[in-house]
């Protein structure tokens, strides 16, 4: 039996990270799961919901770039942080180590082991958010969370955030082989 819940979001979980940015020419950093992949070829584009009462937002507009980390399930108490104050009164930066790449503008966390760095593509303009989109011009990963030099998840441990629930989750187990599993049923279909 179904129950109507009304428009209740159930798209989660999704990826918490750290988005960073220089605001009036001082790194800050802010926690953002509202996000997306807009393309899976390169260029890559990625997409960050941001409320327009952020001070991190101005940043990104007058720079044009930003950085995306992904924390560890180690930093979990940081990114909430992150999360809970704002670079108006309060300076995150003192909680990390950070670093530069080719844009010269995004600062990126080296206790993240996956940081990307993005040039901003394009803002949608919603009324209470910014929807940034940004093109990944480099990626930047710590060499003991690859895998045939891509990010493997279980070394990575991101950690994945349900706003329903309201709690930081981990990850669980593969499965099974995407563009894989279901050719089973696609072979049966033939005979
Ligand atoms: C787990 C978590 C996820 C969040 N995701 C978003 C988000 O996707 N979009 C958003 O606008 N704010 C999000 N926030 C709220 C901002 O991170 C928060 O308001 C922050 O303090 C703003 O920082 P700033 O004013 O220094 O830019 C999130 C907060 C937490 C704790």
């Amino acid at each position: 039996m179904k129950k109507q819940i009304g428009s209740v979001n159930c798209l989660y979980h999704l990826p918490t990270v750290l988005v960073g940015a220089v605001v009036n020419e001082k790194p800050n950093f802010i926690t953002i799961a509202h996000l997306g992949i807009m393309n899976d070829r390169p260029p890559h584009h990625i997409s960050l919901s941001m409320g327009k009462v952020h001070y991190t937002n101005a940043g990104i507009k007058e720079n044009r770039t930003f950085s995306v980390n992904i924390p560890s399930e180690n930093l979990m108490t940081q990114t909430d942080y992150c999360g809970i104050v704002t670079g108006k009164t309060t300076d995150k930066t003192t909680l990390f180590q950070i670093f530069y790449g080719e844009l010269k503008t995004a600062p990126m966390i080296k206790e993240c082991p996956v940081n990307m760095e993005c040039k901003l593509a394009q803002i949608v303009d919603f009324p209470t958010h910014d929807i940034f989109i940004g093109e990944i011009v480099q990626t930047y990963a710590e060499e003991a969370v690859l895998n045939e030099e891509r990010p493997d998840l279980f070394k990575v441990k991101p950690l994945l955030f349900d706003m329903n629930s309201k709690r930081y989750w981990s990850i669980g187990y593969p499965l099974g082989n995407c563009w894989k599993v279901g050719m089973e049923i696609k072979k049966k279909m033939q005979e």
